[in-house]
């Protein structure tokens, strides 16, 4: 079944078109809802500012997966797109998990089913797999290793040197981490749709037209970007570099939703979204992430759909390499 077709066969059909309160109203409706279910909204960076700043805790994705497993909340209102909303009930499974649009996918999660990386696998005999956090539950399960980000130079130095490794999906990730760790990665060809997006030729631009800035990347842009970057860092890594180094100005490269937080907590630096290859833009937006929105949140909460569903013996599967992305990654924040 296709998102599409999920989202038809849902009990109370429609239910989007329902009607929903206006600006202020729709805040109080909200929170309102959210204390009588006793619901927690965890929110992504890259979630359009309203829903951050309603949410009760934002976060990269390794973040957000650890407070999913540890809240006491009776519902997790996930607004982040599928496949952490998924790796939210394989982790807390007593839990209503809801997503408030469940087309809310990931290119990187599309390019890799689990049938495919077995036959992956089968064709590189004796490698273990290390996949990014970015893929569906059926892919998790054909995994030895999850990883995100913020953890994954960490664990992939914690796999014995004589292992062969290999990375899936985003092959702009993989090859980033083949360079910092040293390992050779058998590579899958997926990527994100907006990281890959990024233009070596318009940033090199930005670069010469602000000589003070510094260019700062989330490794899922292409090497050539990467190599032109003064940091390199999952979402939460980039925050805490904007917030920390002396730097007055920077070129972001990644998905825009991030400069909400990052001028919430640097209100003094000049961030400037790095460019993508489309001239018609500034910045760079990812259509999953932004499928998302304050109406859909309200009526996510109000009628608890869409809901994340799962077969048991897949959960279980796939629980396995999160649960030991999660011990070999406990120290970092
Ligand atoms: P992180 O927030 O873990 O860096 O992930 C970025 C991302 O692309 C999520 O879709
Ligand atoms: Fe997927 Fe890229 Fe969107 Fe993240 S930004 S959800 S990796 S398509």
């Amino acid at each position: 079944m296709t998102l599409e077709q999920a989202q038809k066969a849902l009990p109370l059909k429609g239910y989007l078109d329902m009607p929903t309160p206006k600006s202020e109203e729709l805040i109080q409706e909200i929170n309102r809802l959210r204390k009588e279910k006793n619901a927690v909204i965890l929110a992504h960076y890259y979630q359009t500012g309203d829903i951050q700043d309603i949410a009760d805790f934002l976060g990269d994705s390794l973040q957000l997966a650890r407070a999913a497993q540890n809240t006491e909340a009776d519902m997790i209102l996930f607004c982040g797109v599928h496949f952490m909303a998924e790796a939210a009930k394989i982790l807390n499974p007593t839990k209503k998990v809801v997503l408030p649009d469940l087309l809310a996918g990931c290119s990187l999660a599309d390019a890799c089913s689990g049938e495919g990386l077995r036959e992956f696998r089968a064709k590189h005999p004796g490698s273990v797999v290390v996949t990014y956090i970015n893929c569906d539950a059926g892919t998790k399960a054909e995994s030895d290793y999850i990883v995100t980000s913020s953890n994954a130079k960490q664990i992939i130095s914690q796999i014995p040197e004589d292992e062969k490794i290999i990375f899936a999906p985003d092959k702009n990730l993989g090859t980033y981490l083949s360079k910092v760790t040293g390992r050779e990665m058998i590579l899958w060809d997926g990527v994100c749709i907006v990281h890959e997006a990024f233009s070596f030729e318009r940033i090199a631009q930005q670069l010469m037209e602000n000589p003070n800035a510094k260019l700062i990347a989330h490794p899922e842009s292409e090497a050539a970007i990467l190599d032109m970057a003064e940091f390199v860092g999952s979402t939460s890594a980039l925050l805490s570099y904007v917030e920390k180094d002396e730097a007055n100005t920077f070129i972001v490269a990644t998905e825009e939703g991030i400069l909400h937080e990052m001028r919430k907590r640097a209100p003094s630096k000049h961030l400037i979204p790095a460019f993508p290859e489309d001239e018609t833009c500034a910045c760079s937006e990812c259509f999953y992430m932004k499928r998302n929105t304050m109406e859909k949140l309200y009526l996510a909460l109000k009628y608890e759909q869409p809901e994340i569903l799962m077969d048991e013996a897949l959960r279980k599967q796939a629980l396995i390499p999160i649960e030991r992305m999660l011990e070999m990654s406990k120290n970092i924040k």
